[in-house]
């Protein structure tokens, strides 16, 4: 089974358990369009890689840890796209929560979603308890304060942030958990995991700032230009695209120079590679005309912390 089926079988069985016909109709149904749409679910099948190359001693642990972090995923989503963050209209190639329930669902779908998570790592976790509570620590990590996604997402209402800080905790956060999970599920040490999660999260969400400027929404299946629109700066606007692109590949590099000499390294570097690919293809780089520039300036200017104009992050 490849790491996506494995992602997505997880995700189905755990949702079919957990929310029983007795819930409120409308609002599992809101659940089901915000879990069960396109994305591309690369968390769990980080946490799940990772799992693999630690022996994966417990498959059920490392799945439901794996839909966990998709769920909280998820739920970010939900709430990102809301009329009090980003307004967006579209994820995931159709209508965003709010846009198909209405607002007071979708605040709920979020809320839904993030008590989902710790109900499939508990239900999960009952046949390895000794595993459980570094599972929810590291869980919490990624999503909570001080520097996990909601403390990202709050960089916004600052008046003045550290853009590195910021991308790291809003997307980087959990991807660490993602990938400390993994081993953690499979009773390994999580501490030589923790550069692979870091420098793939931070360069995911650089990607994501390039691909707000150079992609299309129909093919993201969600708006392009918002970082503009709501004014929030990102590695695009502070370096410019060529100076993000040739970040971005540093990080990418970074990434797979940080994954542990263990059997599945060779692997692992080519579902890095593969990414990368997929996030910036080949020709976005060359559309900016600047494949291997300076790494160094680049870096020393992205992690600068800047006066920022309104609720911006600089
Ligand atoms: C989008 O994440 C939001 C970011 C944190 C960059 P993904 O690009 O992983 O979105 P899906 O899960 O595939 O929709
Ligand atoms: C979303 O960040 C990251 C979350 C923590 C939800 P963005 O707002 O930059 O991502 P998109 O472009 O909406 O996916
Ligand atoms: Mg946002
Ligand atoms: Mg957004």
């Amino acid at each position: 089974m490849s790491l996506l089926e494995r992602a997505e079988k997880s995700l189905s069985y755990h949702f079919d358990q957990l929310v029983s016909p007795q819930t409120p109709p409308r609002l599992a149904a809101a659940m089901r369009h915000a879990v069960f749409s396109s994305g591309a679910r690369v968390r769990p099948q980080l946490c799940t890689a990772v799992a693999l190359a630690c022996g994966d001693d417990a498959p059920g642990l490392s799945d439901a840890m794996g839909s966990a972090i998709e769920l909280m995923h998820c739920a970010s989503l939900v709430h990102d796209d809301m009329p009090a963050f980003d307004n967006a209209d579209t994820r995931r190639g159709q209508p965003t929560v709010h846009k198909a329930f209405g607002e007071p669902l979708a605040l709920l779908t979020g809320d839904a979603l993030i008590v989902l998570a710790y109900q499939v790592l508990a239900h999960a976790g009952a046949a390895q308890p000794q595993r459980l509570a570094a599972l929810i620590r590291n869980l919490s990590a990624g999503v909570g304060v001080p520097s996990g996604i909601v403390a990202g997402q709050a960089w916004e209402c600052e008046v003045r942030a550290d853009l590195s800080e910021y991308q790291r905790a809003k997307t980087g956060a959990l991807f660490v958990a993602a990938t400390c999970g993994g081993a953690m599920a499979a009773g390994a040490d999580p501490q030589p995991w923790m550069a692979l999660g870091n420098y793939l999260g931070e360069a995911y969400q650089v990607a994501d700032d390039i691909r707000d400027v150079m992609g299309h929404a129909q093919a993201l299946g969600k708006p392009v230009g918002q970082d503009a629109l709501h004014g929030r700066p990102s590695v695009a606007q502070s370096l410019g695209l060529a100076g993000a692109v040739v970040y971005f590949q540093g990080l990418m590099d970074k990434a797979v120079d940080g994954i542990p000499a263990c059997g599945a390294r060779d692997l692992l570097s080519q579902v890095v590679r593969r990414e990368s690919e997929r996030l910036v293809p080949t020709s976005m780089c060359e559309a900016v005309g600047q494949p291997y520039p300076h790494l160094r300036a680049a870096n020393a200017l992205v992690s600068r912390s800047a006066q920022p104009s309104g609720n911006a992050v600089a």
